[in-house]
């Protein structure tokens, strides 16, 4: 392979689209070090070589998938259909520690939330490349390591990628080992017209989830919550750009053998149509149905707001979908069901002043994310 030349890549790159022809390391890394990357657009097919360019316009025509440049193993199987026979096995108590949970869920506080927002939407952007957003992302560690500061039994973490903004990890140790139960958010945001330059606030994707998760963190410290088995959160870097940060975190897991219970994402959840019924949406695709039974029961027991199963996503929609890929038990919590979800996202219209906007929405989420982690580590 050391002939091979521009030309005979760019061969390979559209064979690749035709035909399932193997990937090696070699064409891996001469390929990425040309600046194409691979993306996986369905889970039945072989991944394919895309331009930049020809990546950002799938993103703007709403093309769902996994960018595995860095990330891409060609002994793993993604079919769909071993896919869910891995993921259908978990089973989950119902909810049953309300007599401690509610008091904490009233300490949730959305003036905390709204305070971090505006400084997250500071940032020209949180572009996973750009200088902001690995500012925001050390704006992020800096407020969790203050946060967590009296505890010794929580440790923050940088989990860095090979661009410049890191995902953001934080551990809490459980009275005993056993299974992690993880929630996450993407930190990152972008704006299509202009990515790695361009505005991008990004309050509802995903600020709103970033901060639900910092401030459910919060709560349950304020609360003295220990829990009885290890709990993590995690704010993900370049998830708009193909769900990067979660991939090579659910990849790193899945490699060191890591047990996790169930994995649960917030991504947007700070807007409801006005006119529609608010109700908290649940992914149907790249879930566990044990897993969104669960999450059900939890909008029970602890939400005012009903819950609602949306269509299927596609593919690839959210950081999810990174943990099901690795056969992890999954669930997704969104704002609104698709079609009456916030339509000024990837823009620089995504502002908390958008009409449909509220925090009282945004807390609901909170509320079933801090349920969620206290029952499943309780
Ligand atoms: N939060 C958005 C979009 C979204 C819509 C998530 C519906 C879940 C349900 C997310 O950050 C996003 O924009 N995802 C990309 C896909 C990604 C793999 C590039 C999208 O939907 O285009
Ligand atoms: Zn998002």
């Amino acid at each position: 392979m050391m002939f091979i030349n521009s030309g005979l890549l760019a061969v390979a790159a559209l064979l690749s689209s035709v035909w399932a022809v193997p990937i090696s390391t070699q064409e891996l890394s001469d390929m990425a070090a040309q600046g194409y990357r691979l993306l996986d657009l369905s889970p039945d097919t072989e991944p394919v070589w895309k331009t930049e360019a020809e990546k950002l316009d799938l993103m703007r025509a709403g093309i769902h998938f996994f960018d595995v440049t860095e990330v891409y193993d060609p002994t793993e199987d993604n079919s769909h259909a071993t896919l869910s026979a891995l993921a259908e096995k978990a089973t989950f108590p119902s909810p049953s520690h309300s007599s401690a949970v509610t008091p904490i869920l009233n300490t949730l506080s959305t003036s905390n939330m709204n305070s971090w927002l505006s400084t997250l939407t500071a940032f020209n952007n949180r572009y996973y490349t750009s200088t902001t957003g690995k500012q925001a992302s050390q704006w992020i560690y800096d407020t969790l390591a203050s946060i967590t500061a009296s505890r010794s039994d929580i440790t923050v973490s940088k989990f860095t990628h090979s661009w410049a903004q890191f995902s953001v990890i934080v551990h809490v140790a459980g009275k005993s080992s056993g299974a992690l139960t993880v929630v996450g958010a993407h930190e990152d945001s972008i704006n299509l017209n202009s990515p790695s330059s361009g505005r991008a606030p990004g309050a509802d994707d995903d600020g709103t989830g970033t901060v639900n998760l910092i401030e459910v963190l919060r709560a349950l410290i304020a609360a003295g919550w220990q829990p009885a088995t290890p709990v993590e959160f995690h704010w993900y870097s370049g998830e708009e750009a193909g769900l990067l940060g979660s991939q090579a975190i659910a990849q790193s897991y899945k490699r060191a053998g890591t047990s996790v219970k169930a994995f649960m994402e917030l991504d947007m959840t700070g807007y409801f149509q006005p006119g529609t019924k608010e109700v908290i949406a649940l992914e149907a695709d790249y879930e566990d149905s044990g897993v969104t039974k669960f999450i059900q029961q939890l909008v029970d027991t602890y939400s005012k707001l009903d819950w609602a199963m949306d269509e299927p996503c596609g593919y690839a929609c959210s950081d999810h979908a990174s943990w099901y890929k690795q056969g992890y038990a999954t669930g997704m919590l969104y704002e609104a069901i698709t079609g009456e979800d916030n339509q000024r996202i990837h823009g620089t219209g995504d502002l908390t002043s958008v009409s449909g906007f509220s925090w009282a929405h945004s807390l609901e989420f909170a509320k079933v994310a801090l349920a969620f982690v206290y029952e499943l580590s309780a």
